[in-house]
């Protein structure tokens, strides 16, 4: 089972990487895939409960590769970690199938609390270079996260995802609307020319009701 998984991986680099030759140069010298090969087998030993021997392999696996995958991640099948250096997968995450993720992704936690607290990527999810995914929340099927993005919230299925948290710009491959959450120069003189007028307007109502009081004090 574990050498199928790695074999899928091998494939996945060769399908996916347009800069990969064949199969054995992608074993021998792609540091994503032996990321992913020390990972098979550290989750091997977590899974049996040999935590220390499962941990010693990862951080074995993080001095050669620069990848720090916790041995309680649950990843899919034919995973692209391109490039590599700088990810960090954490114990609760779960990787889908045929996933690719850049140099720099961190799918991480916030807060101290134990227990789910990393993300759940679905099958087909690329998360570009830098991003971070963080919170135990899902992200759906075919779902891209931008480079450098943040992303805090679930996505549905076919979402791509950019900025800083990162929002939904498009679905099934359409353009959402803009929601824009700053204003041109013009808009704020607008909003404060009509902000004046209705203070002007609001103070010129409590003027004549000092008055229709006065007036009704003066008849009794
Ligand atoms: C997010 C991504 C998948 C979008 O691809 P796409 O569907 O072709 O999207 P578009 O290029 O049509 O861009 C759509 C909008 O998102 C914006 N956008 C794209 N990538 C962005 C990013 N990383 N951060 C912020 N905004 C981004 C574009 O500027 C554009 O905005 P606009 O509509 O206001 O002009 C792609 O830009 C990306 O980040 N891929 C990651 C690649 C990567 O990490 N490569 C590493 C190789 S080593």
């Amino acid at each position: 089972m574990i050498f199928k998984d790695i074999w899928l991986d091998v494939k996945a680099v060769q399908e996916r990487d347009p800069a990969a030759r064949n199969a054995l140069e992608v074993l021998l010298l792609y540091q994503g895939v032996h990321a992913l090969i020390w990972h098979r087998f550290a989750h091997w030993f977590y899974c049996h409960k040999m935590f220390f021997i499962a941990r010693l392999i990862s951080q074995i696996a993080r001095f050669f590769t620069l990848i720090e995958i916790h041995p309680g991640a649950q990843l899919g099948h034919g995973i692209l970690i391109d490039h590599g250096s700088g990810v960090v997968i954490g114990e609760t995450a779960v990787v889908g199938d045929n996933c690719t993720i850049y140099q720099g992704v961190t799918l991480g936690g916030v807060g101290t609390k134990k227990g789910k607290r990393h993300p759940t990527l679905g099958n087909n999810v690329m998360v570009g270079a830098g991003a971070k995914i963080l919170g135990a929340f899902e992200v759906g099927d075919n779902c891209s996260i931008a480079a450098n993005a943040v992303l805090l919230k679930p996505l549905e299925d076919n979402v791509t995802a950019v900025g800083i948290p990162a929002r939904p710009i498009k679905k099934d491959g359409i353009s959402l609307p803009k929601e824009r959450e700053t204003m041109t120069l013009e808009e704020y003189g607008e909003m404060k020319k009509r902000i004046e007028q209705m203070e002007q307007e609001i103070a010129a109502l409590q003027e004549a009701l000092k008055k229709q009081a006065g007036n009704a004090a003066e008849q009794k």
